[in-house]
């Protein structure tokens, strides 16, 4: 168990080390990801529509896209492996609620949300250890209720290590991720594959799954 774990412990130390850089960065992007935030708000639609509950942003960083929720209309929380992100989230968006955690396991009831949003979080996950991520996401979802994915996709390769400038991470072919996803019980409503922007190194995937 231990040993299965060190990653996350490398994860959490990695970001608080870089969480102030990283909040910049993306303060700096706030705009211009027109693709992304389309994601983002048709999740919030679906999310309101569904009615099924609140949505936790899970690996939520310094919660910027949290609070994208909120002004989509949307009762959102974030949750995060790192504490120095937690700090800054909280400090930037007093108004909402953000904890330290790992959403490997969360301190959730079954059945009690209407989304969750995992934005670039699954990234550093060893492909090995993934499957029970997807598993514990379907559990603490309502049925209705959705689930959006943020990755870098691997375009055409198979899964591959790159050096992320935080801490290593993996780019996944989509179809390998929405499989994963299908085998813990979720449904595919929608997937989009964007080429790299302007200062990004890789093809950037969202996978929009819903819980029957
Ligand atoms: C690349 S950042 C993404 C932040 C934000 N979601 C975004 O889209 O900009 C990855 C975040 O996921 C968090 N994270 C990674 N593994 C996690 C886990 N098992 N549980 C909770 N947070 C995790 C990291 O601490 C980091 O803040």
């Amino acid at each position: 168990m231990a040993e299965s774990s060190e990653y996350l412990t490398a994860t959490a130390q990695a970001y608080d080390a870089m969480a102030v850089r990283y909040a910049e960065h993306v303060n700096a992007l706030a705009g211009r990801m027109p693709l992304d935030q389309a994601m983002l708000t048709a999740f919030a639609q679906f999310v309101r529509t569904a009615g099924a509950g609140p949505v936790a942003d899970l690996g939520c960083g310094p919660g910027h896209l949290t609070a994208g929720l909120r002004d989509l209309g949307v009762d959102a929380f974030g949750m995060d492996l790192s504490a120095e992100m937690i700090r800054l989230a909280t400090a930037a968006y007093p108004d909402l609620r953000f904890e330290v955690g790992s959403m490997r396991d969360l301190d959730l009831p079954d059945g009690g949300l209407g989304g969750v949003l995992s934005s670039y979080s699954l990234i550093h996950v060893p492909p090995v250890e993934l499957p029970p991520y997807f598993t514990e996401f379907h559990r603490v979802l309502a049925p209705g209720g959705h689930l959006l994915l943020g990755f870098f996709e691997s375009e055409g390769e198979p899964v591959t290590v790159f050096d992320h400038r935080v801490t290593p991470a993996y780019r996944w072919p989509v179809d390998r991720l929405a499989g994963l996803a299908r085998d813990a019980g979720f449904e595919e409503v929608a997937r989009l594959l964007r080429r790299p922007q302007e200062g990004e190194r890789f093809g950037q995937g969202y996978l929009l799954m819903r819980r029957p």
